[in-house]
């Protein structure tokens, strides 16, 4: 399999002797999908690392065994994060197995030093030059897109509204990929989230599989273009690394240097991960704001507390509530004894609600000084490389929301409904209204 960008799920592992067994909890459990934060809080008062016998996982819940997790990258690899967690039906295996499908890892499941090799060139992407010139790009489209919406008219569905096609448009924007095929791409990232991180029926990741196999070869013929005929966007810049140093092309245990394929395969992998949880924070940080009306107001007051109240939303109700890892050898974590080829999932809800760490932790408040303590971007040598880009579009999102519609509220009484997934969470869809 080498560095293949989704590998097969392994067969379900046992128990680690010694470790506390959950035998009838799973994330995808619809109270847990609900509101995961009192259950994940009970379960991680109960045993800070317990075996989930549902997900063949092992659940880390402490903050600080979170950290150490990620910041021993030799120990706890990270290879596994962007596998499917249930077995894969032959037919969507098959439309995978075109030989045309061929991303390779690249950046969150890429094992060192190819990792560190990869990451110098995908970082100056994401510089403060780019960032600085995207944000009144961000402005004006929130502005554009909020235009229509209130044109429509009150009450509206937020996330198809505004919260949809903004980040796309924004990280698509970033790689240079043609205005005019946004919603083409969108639709193939459909359901992305089900692939890797839920329960597809049979039916549905056929549909996704071939939706990853035509958005790749997008990617492929997108990037061959700019081989031709560069552009001043992330992805022409990566070529310019490519031809200074196409690395492992000349030899392949190159410590620095990008290949052509892996090129591709970042332009692949960032263009999904750069939207969904953005949309999904969008929602998050209007359903924790507008039924505080206090703090609603006070934003609406003093629009230079929407930072504060953007990292508050990540750490009381992030788009990213766990991520996984895998062990590479015998390890002690909590106590607890894992062998190597433990699969771990880190529980974010739980630590970013954690009493020890937070302050009334189930206290929603954007004043807290140590909002930013969160782990919803996880740390070490993986540390989300668009968490600034994230927080800045969130963060204009907010700025233009309060400014133009201040009496923005939530409709009431409706019934909010989140996408079967053990990781993404925000709300299918969110309905407001203004006067
Ligand atoms: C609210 C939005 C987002 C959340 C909550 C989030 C969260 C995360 C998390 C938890 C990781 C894994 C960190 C680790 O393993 O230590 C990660 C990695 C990553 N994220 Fe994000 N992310 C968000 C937005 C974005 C955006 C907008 C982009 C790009 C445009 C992006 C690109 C990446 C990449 C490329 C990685 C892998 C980095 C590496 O392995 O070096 N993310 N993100």
């Amino acid at each position: 399999m080498g560095n293949t960008y989704h590998q097969a799920p392994t067969s379900v592992a046992a128990a680690p002797t010694g470790c506390p067994v959950q035998h009838d909890w799973s994330p995808l459990d619809a109270d847990y999908l609900d509101d995961p934060y009192p259950i994940a809080r009970e379960l991680a008062d109960r045993h800070p690392v317990f075996w989930a016998e549902q997900l063949g996982h092992v659940v880390v819940t402490d903050m600080r065994d979170i950290e150490h997790v990620f910041t021993n990258p030799d120990v706890f690899a990270s290879t596994n994060v962007q596998d499917p967690i249930s077995p894969l039906c032959p037919a969507a295996t098959d439309v995978l197995a075109s030989p045309d499908f061929d991303p390779v890892a690249v950046m969150s499941n890429r094992p060192e030093p190819d990792h560190a090799r990869i990451r110098v060139y995908t970082r100056r992407g994401f510089g403060n030059r780019r960032l600085r010139a995207l944000e009144d790009y961000m402005r004006d489209r929130a502005n554009e897109q909020l235009d229509r919406m209130v044109a429509d008219g009150s009450p509206a569905e937020f996330v198809a509204a505004f919260a949809f096609p903004l980040p796309a448009e924004i990280v698509f924007r970033l790689l240079g990929f043609p205005p005019g095929d946004d919603a083409m791409i969108k639709r193939w990232c459909v359901n992305r989230r089900a692939f890797s991180w839920g329960q597809p029926t049979e039916t549905e990741q056929v549909e996704i599989a071939r939706g990853m196999l035509d958005y790749w070869r997008y990617c492929r013929e997108f990037v061959a273009r700019r081989r031709d005929e560069r552009a001043d966007d992330f992805t022409s810049e990566l070529l310019d690394a490519w031809e200074d140093d196409p690395g492992p092309e000349r030899d392949p245990d190159a410590t620095t240097g990008i290949s052509y394929r892996e090129v591709e395969s970042v332009v692949y992998g960032i263009s999904f991960a750069g939207h969904d949880p953005v949309t999904a924070l969008m929602c998050n940080t209007l359903l924790c704001l507008l039924p505080r009306r206090d703090q609603w107001q006070a934003l609406v007051d003093d629009p230079s507390l929407a930072a504060n109240a953007v990292e508050e939303t990540l750490r009381y109700e992030s788009s990213q509530i766990s991520w996984r890892r895998v062990t590479t050898r015998p390890t002690t974590l909590g106590g607890v004894e894992l062998p190597a080829g433990t699969r771990l999932l880190l529980n974010f809800a739980a630590a970013n609600h954690q009493p020890d760490v937070f302050e009334r932790p189930e206290e929603f408040d954007i004043h807290r000084t140590d909002a930013n303590g969160h782990i919803s971007f996880g740390k070490g040598i993986h540390f989300c490389l668009g968490s600034q880009l994230a927080k800045i579009e969130a963060r204009i999102a907010l700025e233009v929301l309060v400014e133009r519609l201040p009496s923005l509220r939530l409709v009431d009484d409706q019934q909010l409904e989140y996408f079967p997934n053990i990781t993404f969470r925000g709300p299918e869809r969110l309905l407001v209204a203004w006067d």
